[in-house]
């Protein structure tokens, strides 16, 4: 279906055939937050919103066009490199370029991206950005590179082009996703072990429609906090210590790097828990362990904000309700929250309703399928 009108959309734009289509997901995280660039746990899956790309090989410069997003500054994928003080989102497809050329060359590309990831809502619409130019790429240039492979690229691309210091758990998510699965992910290790959602239950993304606010500066000073923690800890990565090490060293760090350290090392655990929950099918257990999530990520890493304390509460509170917490990165954006099936209307209708008499602001609540992650879909003759 989003063929044609894709194809339609580049043929006018650029007054060609597209010769390759390629999808990528945006990601929903059950739970494992800020854990990821602490060597952790994370427990994502790809959701049925995705990115969608047609492109084609071009000579000259690069162009890329995005339906929501307007035209992006033109590049030359065979030599941009990072610092160029790119402002559009082409900073996404030249990093991502920049990156792929360590594997081989290049070719310049036209393309049309069009997405119904929600933006601003924590679902990681720029990893999607990376991994469908990385597909794309990928197969023009003959790269003969895997997901996996990709999706450390695009940390790379993220990390020392676009400047933001994040983990590999939004590339993973996207690149690795399986239908009806989330993968519980090491990121030490990049072991990946796809877990059911359980029979009777859907994901449900509850958006906060507080668009996320101030997230670059705070994000890389939480990961510096991480590693004074790490070195005052001795260990290269907080993955590496428990609760009881850091009581040990409580006097020599200051109160927010303690909390910090809490935090992630508590929610690695968390997110070990939960897996054995969903595998023993202990549901209830599961929902408490996302509640406390929210609460350390709320208290200790100080991540939250208020939409989505009142969302987290809201749902929390709302018939049929496992467990919900924020997700993704923070201040604003979205709550998770896994729900019976048989609920979900009277769930949605009570959690916007409790959510707006809080803030005043009209959420949203999108029962998400979990899917398979980018890839390219169909080239045409
Ligand atoms: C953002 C980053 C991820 C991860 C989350 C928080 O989405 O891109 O790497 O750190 O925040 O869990």
């Amino acid at each position: 279906m989003f063929h044609s009108e894709l194809r339609a959309l580049f043929l006018a734009r650029f007054g060609h055939e597209p010769t390759l289509f390629g999808i990528a997901p945006g990601r929903v995280n059950l739970i494992g937050e800020h854990t990821d660039y602490n060597d952790g746990f994370v427990f994502p899956g790809a959701i049925d919103r995705g990115l969608y790309i047609a492109a084609r090989v071009v000579e000259g410069k690069s162009h890329v066009v995005s339906k929501q997003m307007g035209d992006g500054e033109s590049f030359d994928a065979s030599s941009v490199v990072p610092g160029g003080g790119m402002t559009s989102w082409s900073k996404y497809p030249a990093g991502m370029a920049w990156a792929l050329r360590s594997h081989g060359e290049l070719p310049n590309i036209e393309a049309y991206i069009d997405s119904d990831i929600p933006i601003g809502s924590g679902v990681s619409s720029s990893a999607a950005i990376e991994m469908a130019f990385g597909v794309v790429w990928n197969m023009f240039a003959g790269l003969g590179l895997t997901n996996r492979e990709l999706a450390k690229l695009g940390q790379v691309c993220e990390n020392q082009f676009v400047g933001v210091n994040s983990g590999i758990m939004d590339q993973m998510a996207s690149a690795m996703g399986k239908e009806g699965r989330a993968m519980f992910l090491d990121t030490r290790t990049l072991d990946i072990a796809y877990a059911p959602v359980p029979n009777g239950v859907s994901v449900v993304l509850c958006d906060t429609k507080k668009p996320r606010a101030l997230t670059d500066s705070a994000y890389n000073e939480r990961r510096s906090q991480c590693e004074e923690a790490s070195q005052i800890l001795g260990v290269s990565k907080l993955r590496d210590a428990d609760v009881a090490d850091l009581e040990g060293a409580k006097p020599k760090m200051s109160d927010v790097v303690y909390r910090r350290a809490r935090h992630v090392i508590t929610e690695n655990e968390r997110c070990i828990q939960f897996k054995e929950a969903l595998d023993a099918g202990e549901l209830e257990k599961a929902g408490k362990l996302m509640r406390a999530s929210h609460v350390s990520l709320r208290d200790d890493y100080e991540v939250s904000c208020r939409e989505l304390d009142e969302m987290a509460d809201a749902a929390a509170a709302a018939p049929g309700c496992i467990g919900a917490r924020m997700t993704g990165a923070g201040f604003g954006g979205a709550c998770v929250a896994l729900v019976h099936d048989e609920s979900l209307e009277v769930f949605r209708a009570a959690t916007l309703s409790a959510y707006d008499k809080a803030t005043g602001l009209g959420g949203e609540a999108m029962a998400c399928c979990l899917v398979d992650g980018a890839r390219i879909v169909s080239s045409l003759p």
